[in-house]
């Protein structure tokens, strides 16, 4: 693995996932291979989980770590080729790059989705900027339209469950639901969990549907072969995992179409499920998206997926450190 941009990067999945859980067992096995060598975390936005956990995963791994948030801890960085540059935008990506790479032999990049130029947000120009001139692998840690290492954890949580519980059916029915929120939020999580849901349904591991309210299709190569139900009961129907996540229109761009609130989840839904197991990549807001009830219950999966993280993260390093 040279850059994990997306699951094209992915040779084999099953490996990939099989190798987080053989961290999780295992986590400092392989503490030669990151010795004497640096990972640069670049965060353009917030973030808990994916700063500390790829932070762990790296330290596992036997590396150094190096964060910096783009604007505050560093100029703020230019990413467009050829203009003059009069903004408030003191570098240019391609010495910004050129130089972290001098300094780091992987680089993780944090950049979202601006919302309001959809073909700009879906050219992932700051992933493509970096890993044109940086010179060493690129890692995404949530991109305008992407979060594979969120992907990655959710694959494996989803397949430990499945190996602790015999009585869940050998092809359990995943279903991604739209929840309610009154901010616009990227389509990233949702798209990169169609991406590699329909990944698992093509190899027979998983059935996989897609629940949301008209106007929040998402793009159709994310959809891929999903079955997509408008109505979130019928959805639920026999659910074994609910992924709940909220994102804004992907048809108008950036929108929030709707704030119904009967679509966040409660023990209601739970209820219509299969006993199902309720998935969200945090942060969440609690009784906005889905209630205090059934994220305090035996229902939630939310911490361990969580904790998957570090798992995600130590898989995808170990691997490109082999490259290296
Ligand atoms: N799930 C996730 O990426 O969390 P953070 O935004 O806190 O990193």
């Amino acid at each position: 693995m040279t850059n994990f941009l997306s699951l094209a990067d992915v040779a084999d999945l099953d490996a990939l996932i099989r190798s987080g859980i053989d961290a999780k067992a295992n986590p400092f096995a392989d503490q030669h291979l990151g010795k004497n060598k640096t990972i640069g975390l670049i965060f353009f936005n917030s973030s808990l989980r994916t700063r500390i956990s790829t932070q762990k995963a790296a330290q596992n791994l036997g590396m150094n770590v190096i964060t910096m948030n783009v604007g505050q801890d560093s100029w703020g960085l230019e990413m467009e080729d050829g203009v003059i540059m009069n903004s408030d935008k003191a570098e240019h990506v391609r010495e910004a790059a050129a130089v972290i790479g001098r300094y780091c032999n992987i680089i993780g990049i944090r950049a979202f989705a601006e919302l309001k130029d959809r073909a700009k947000d879906y050219q992932e120009q700051v992933m493509h900027q970096f890993a044109r001139y940086a010179g060493v692998p690129i890692v995404n840690l949530e991109s305008a339209t992407r979060h594979p290492l969120q992907s990655l954890a959710d694959c494996i949580t989803i397949e430990e469950v499945k190996q602790s519980n015999p009585s869940l059916p050998a092809k359990p029915k995943v279903v991604l639901t739209w929840l309610p929120h009154f901010k616009p939020l990227p389509q990233a999580v949702a798209n990169s969990f169609s991406e590699w849901m329909n990944a698992r349904a093509k190899a027979g591991d998983v059935e996989f549907v897609v629940t949301h309210p008209e106007g929040y299709e998402l793009a159709p190569e994310f959809v891929g072969n999903a079955r997509v139900i408008y109505n979130q009961d019928e959805a639920f129907e026999g659910a074994d995992f609910i992924y709940g996540k909220n994102w804004s229109s992907y048809t108008h761009y950036g929108q929030v179409l709707t704030q119904d609130p009967s679509w966040a989840v409660t023990m209601n839904d739970i209820r219509l499920s299969n006993h199902g197991k309720f998935m969200h990549c945090l942060p969440v807001r609690r009784n906005l998206k889905v209630s205090d009830e059934v994220l305090d219950s035996p229902h939630s999966l939310v911490i361990e997926q969580a904790a998957n993280r570090e798992w995600s993260a130590q898989a995808v390093l170990k691997e490109i450190l082999l490259t290296l």
